[in-house]
């Protein structure tokens, strides 16, 4: 089975036949469109996963069109074509929802990696679209973080750190722009965000639920746990719920493995955690 549905859409056939010759090996199903209305019409009536789309068109607006596609599809993953991302840019980014950038002219790696990355991130796109004086206040706030930490050495992980405690979350396109600011390769920044547990690439709830998978914990019927909060809480590992209250993760071996099954909640370690108790655990979080 296809990995996912891939639309690409750009004017220049090089681009396309590149994009699919990358990603088809790699099994992901991939569809080509050379305009922008072409393109729209097979959103109307194919299942699209993810659309990688120039903004310089000929016949239409690139911006134009991807308010088209969230028009047609409202939550479907957007990567766009073009340099690297301005202030400007930024700011359509968030209010479009687009998930990252891919600077042309890019290298088959770097097509595979953004790609693989976006197909992950989309089930993180958020629903409804931040508000103006969000957007504003983000792209201020990344703007000021960068700059007082620029020319310092070591500068990364402070930059990372205050980035996720202004917006909540990393994803791709404001670890690009955190890379463009500091001076530094995307992969580098990207390596960071990977390696540290405490970053995270995906929106959380207003309470975010780890449940443990390590071996102790494991053996204790941690899937079990981890299922049941599943089935409660109707998300996937990852995922946030509609209403934006919890966020389920998986993680290996929270060092308490005396207790297992073990689940912490934000900050609140849950020792020898039961069918019930999980029951317990959202009714208390629910309420506050
Ligand atoms: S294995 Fe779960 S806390 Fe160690």
């Amino acid at each position: 089975m296809a990995k996912a549905n891939i639309l690409v859409v750009d004017d220049e056939q090089i681009v396309l036949k590149s994009c699919e010759r990358t990603l088809a090996p790699e099994g992901f199903n991939v569809l080509t469109a050379d305009r922008a209305k072409e393109a729209l019409e097979i959103l109307k009536k194919d299942s699209i996963d993810l659309v990688i789309t120039d903004l310089k068109m000929p016949e239409m607006d690139g911006v134009e069109f991807i308010r088209h596609i969230r028009n047609i599809k409202p939550d479907i993953g957007v990567v766009v074509i073009t340099g690297y991302p301005s202030q400007e840019s930024l700011k359509e980014t968030l209010s479009l929802k687009i998930l990252d950038y891919l600077p042309k002219p890019f290298s088959p790696a770097l097509l595979l990696d953004v790609t693989i990355r976006a197909i992950d991130a989309r089930k993180a796109v958020v629903k409804e679209v931040p508000q103006e004086e969000t957007i504003e206040f983000i792209t201020q706030k990344l703007e000021g973080i960068i700059k007082k930490y620029k020319n310092k050495p070591g500068s990364l992980i402070p930059v990372l750190q205050e980035a996720q405690e202004a917006i909540g979350y990393l994803p791709p396109v404001v670890q690009r722009y955190i890379a463009k600011g500091l001076n530094i390769p995307v992969s580098e920044v990207h390596g960071v965000v990977s390696f540290y547990s405490f970053f995270s690439m995906k929106p959380k709830g207003k309470h975010n639920i780890r449940v443990c998978l390590g071996t102790a914990c494991y053996v204790k019927g941690a899937e079990e746990i981890l299922k049941k909060f599943k089935e409660k809480l109707k998300i996937d590992v990852g995922e946030v719920t509609e209403d934006r209250i919890f966020s389920l993760e998986s993680v290996r071996c929270l060092g308490a493995c005396g207790l297992a099954p073990v689940v912490v909640v934000d900050k609140e370690t849950f020792g020898v955690v039961s069918q019930t108790k999980v029951e317990e655990i959202l009714t208390l979080y629910n309420k506050n």
